[in-house]
């Protein structure tokens, strides 16, 4: 049998990678505390899933959804934009529910990209961006993102030929996996950059909802011009806890999302309708779970923050985003020292050159750890250090 070159040439999963060494420490009967994903570990709200229960009940529920799924969810997002961010999207045709925004983000690469287009990712990055454009049977230019320019990618420095054969340009805060975050001005700047070299951009904003300290991000989409040249992703996974329900959604230029529905509606058939009338809910119901989540997440970005800094790794508490991002020792690589606190002492994280050349040096920590199991990954993560010392 031979598999497609495709297929042949994907890079293994970072996750995948991660989660195999752990289930290898378990199969050998050792606990591993894992700061190394960003899945919400707080359930669903209950409201949530009470409308879920309740959708699934209908036999109306149990047929194919329609492609571009319910007129209600299409509204219920475009009112949500409207509240949150003060931008109105027409709910036929410049919003589109996704199967959680990872399919979008995958997919949106073949509506754009054709052979030897360049899409232009950030580096670090989340790997989906840099896969879907070689998929596509495009190519990956990286942006590095490095702290000196609060992990922005500088655009001027992207070389002219480079720019004549990019369509798509990827932009993604609160960022994964650094936790920067980008103000308006910067997203302006995008958008004068993406009309002057006729480029798409796409603005993965799964995060803005997850934030600290009382400061609220902005969404790509409220830059001057920005349906003109682009889109926004965003999901329901970190804002309501819903990763395991995979619903997220694209608003933005209706010209791409028209072309984002067509290629889907050739590919899957649509989004099961109980978990589109949970995330209506989601979206029109109570929303004060949002910040209790936030002030869990706060409380615990301080205590792993603490730790970090005693043991040697420097990190700043972020702003947003479930993600610590921190400097590793003197000496260490990234992978070097998640192989070592994973031996050590039994805690996982996760390396930064998984996200590309430039998280070379640094590892990012989840704040979505259960409390229990937090206080026990600290109490060992405190202990690395003088292991260290007993080694050295
Ligand atoms: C930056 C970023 N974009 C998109 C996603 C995908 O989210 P989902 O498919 O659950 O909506 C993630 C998930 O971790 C992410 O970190």
């Amino acid at each position: 049998m031979r598999l497609s070159q495709r297929v042949e040439s994907l890079p293994p999963y970072l996750f995948v990678e991660i989660s195999r060494k752990i289930a290898e420490k378990k199969a050998k009967g050792e606990e591993v505390i894992s700061f190394a994903i960003g899945d919400p570990d707080i359930p669903t709200p209950p409201h949530i899933i009470e409308r879920l229960c309740q959708a699934a009940r209908d036999p109306a529920n149990h047929r194919y959804p329609e492609s571009d799924s319910l007129p209600e969810l299409r509204r219920a997002i475009a009112q949500w934009y409207q509240s949150r961010f003060g931008v109105s999207f027409d709910p036929d045709k410049e919003v589109l529910p996704l199967i959680g925004s990872k399919e979008g983000i995958a997919h949106i690469a073949f509506c754009l990209i054709d052979h030897g287009d360049f899409s232009l990712v950030p580096d670090p990055g989340y790997p989906v961006y840099s896969v879907s454009a070689m998929l596509a049977d495009g190519r990956p230019y990286y942006l590095p993102l490095r702290e000196e320019t609060n992990w922005l990618p500088r655009l001027n420095a992207i070389p002219e030929h480079i720019l004549k054969r990019a369509k798509l340009l990827w932009i993604n805060y609160p960022n994964n996996p650094t936790a920067a975050v980008a103000d308006l001005n910067f997203f302006n700047q995008v958008v004068k950059f993406a009309q002057q070299h006729n480029l798409v951009v796409c603005h993965d904003g799964p995060y803005t909802e997850v934030a600290f300290d009382g400061y609220q991000p902005v969404s790509f989409m409220q830059a001057e011009g920005a349906k003109e040249v682009g889109i926004e992703f965003h999901s329901l996974s970190k804002s309501y806890n819903m990763t395991g329900w995979r619903i997220g959604m694209a608003v933005g230029n209706a010209r791409i999302i028209n072309a984002l529905m067509r290629l889907k509606s050739n590919m899957d058939s649509g989004i099961p309708q109980a978990i589109q009338y949970a995330a209506i809910e989601a979206l029109t119901g109570p929303q004060g779970a949002i910040s209790e989540h936030n002030a869990i997440y706060q409380r615990r970005r301080d205590l792993i923050i603490e730790v970090l800094n005693n043991i040697g790794l420097k990190a700043k508490p972020p702003k947003a985003s479930l993600y610590i991002w921190a400097k590793v020792p003197e000496g260490y690589t990234s992978m070097d020292f998640t192989a070592d606190l994973l031996d050590q002492v039994g805690v996982a994280v996760t390396p930064g050159i998984g996200y590309g050349r430039n998280g070379e040096g640094y590892v990012r920590l989840s704040v979505t750890i259960p409390d229990a199991a937090l206080v026990k990954g600290l109490s060992r993560l405190s202990g690395w250090r003088n292991i260290r010392r007993r080694i050295v």
